[in-house]
């Protein structure tokens, strides 16, 4: 297993491109499944999580097929001869789940394993299989998996009162939508702009959805869904997270394909903090104003709220600010796992519950150190940026989930870091 090594120095300047987005994508490519003709995603990010969906879509009968060195996907789904979602592929990767309402509407069944506890929490899929009961499917659990079935004449529109506004449900359920029949209303639906970007290609593809972005979405079936073409949304959370690194190490980044909509509360967050953000013609600029960091606290929260993806990097920024900073996680009940990695490169942090308080230090020092899942290995890379020596993080599976090129991005501005064999 590799691992990363970030020697911490000076300033870092210049141009970082942001890719297009994990989550965007992970919740698009399921959606050729709801067509017999071709979906082609465009500006696709290039990572470990895009190939576990691709073998799960394979592994149902679709065509996947990546062009330009993965920027490019090229989907069809019109021979789909396998209705179940096997634990193998679905324990790798969450999302997975994506698959079970566009199956059901396209064929009418779909056997989805469930995809189990994660790092993070134990994230249950109710609120996805409640939406779906809703159109009028009928659902069994057992073996650990799903067996759901539209009833005859397939789904049918209904309504939906999420009793959380779920990311994942949502998409699930407007996926789910496009084909029943009728008028489908999601109350308290969820507002990601990877929400936005789903609808945005299934509206391109024929489907008739209205009220995306707000906490009210309304799907009118139609018959079928054609083909499209998509440019999936930047990443917000990658655009965030790169970000942080001139805000810890100093200097001035461009961060290319950066918007302040997509990632208003964190910039709010980033000004308290004494980070100047401006928006360019090519994207967001990040500098960081003399003197220390100061203290800020921050909740997690559904968009437009600060992002539950961006606190354990937020929190690598806090570890040398001036004053105590209170972080508040409100999304995932188990998600301050990289606390305890901080402290051992002399972070002060005093984890209780949901809530981490974090005592700003002069200087955060290099150790070995190991990442625990997605956000909280890229977290260690940044704390690393700015600790004098060295900084070992192993287990970079982690990373490579979610980040694509991140020694080739910060080497690219002036950072120190390489990725070596072994742990
Ligand atoms: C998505 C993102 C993930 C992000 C999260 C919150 C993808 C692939 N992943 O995950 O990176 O951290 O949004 O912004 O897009 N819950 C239930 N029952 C359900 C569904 C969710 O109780 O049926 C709970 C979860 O346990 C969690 C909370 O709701 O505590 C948020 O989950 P959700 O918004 O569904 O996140 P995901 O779609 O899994």
């Amino acid at each position: 297993m590799d691992s990363i090594l970030v020697r911490g120095g000076g300033p870092l300047n210049g141009q970082i491109p942001i890719a297009g987005a994990k989550n965007a994508c992970l919740t698009l490519m399921p959606a050729t499944l709801l067509s017999e003709e071709p979906l082609t995603l465009t500006n696709a990010p290039r990572l470990s999580d895009i190939k576990t969906m691709t073998q799960l879509l394979q592994s149902l009968g679709a065509e996947v097929t990546s062009l330009q060195e993965g920027k490019v996907l090229a989907m069809s789904s019109h021979g789909l001869n396998n209705p179940t979602a096997h634990y193998d592929i679905v324990r790798k990767m969450r999302a997975s789940i994506l698959v079970l309402g566009p199956m059901l509407a396209r064929d009418g069944h779909a056997i989805v394993s469930l995809p189990g506890g994660c790092a993070i929490g134990a994230r249950p899929v109710d609120l996805h299989l409640k939406a779906l009961e809703a159109m009028g499917a009928e659902l069994d659990l057992r073996d650990g998996y799903v067996h759901a079935k539209a009833p005859l004449g397939g789904l049918r529109g209904g309504t939906v009162d999420f009793e959380f506004a779920s990311v994942g449900a949502t998409e699930n359920a407007v996926m789910a939508a496009t084909l029943a029949k009728g008028t489908t209303v999601l109350n308290n639906a969820a507002r990601e702009p990877e929400i936005v970007d789903l609808v945005e290609c299934l509206r391109a593809m024929g489907a008739q959805i209205e009220g995306e972005g707000s906490s009210t979405i309304t799907i009118q079936g139609v018959d079928r869904l054609g083909g499209a073409t998509h440019r999936v949304v930047t990443d917000r959370i990658e655009l965030g997270t790169y970000m942080l690194a001139p805000a810890i190490c100093g200097g001035e980044v461009e961060l290319l394909g950066g918007k302040i909509d997509l990632i208003g509360a964190f910039c709010e967050k980033l000004d308290a903090a004494g980070i100047s953000v401006t928006e360019t013609d090519k994207g967001l600029k990040v500098a960081r104003k003399n003197g220390r960091i100061r203290a800020v606290d921050v909740t997690t929260e559904p968009f437009p709220g600060f992002p539950t993806d961006l606190q354990a990097q937020m929190m690598a920024l806090l570890c040398t600010a001036e004053g105590t900073s209170v972080l508040e996680e409100k999304i995932f009940e188990n998600r301050f796992m990289h606390a305890p990695e901080l402290m051992r490169m002399g972070a002060q942090i005093d984890v209780q519950g949901g809530t981490a308080t974090v005592t700003g230090v002069d200087q955060l020092r290099g150790a070995p150190v190991m990442a625990t899942d997605l956000r909280a290995s890229v977290s260690l890379i940044l704390a690393g940026l700015a600790a004098q020596g060295e900084t070992r993080v192993a287990r970079v599976y982690h990373l490579d989930r979610g980040y694509e090129q991140v020694v080739r991005k910060l080497s690219g501005v002036g950072a120190d870091i390489e990725r070596v064999q072994g742990e």
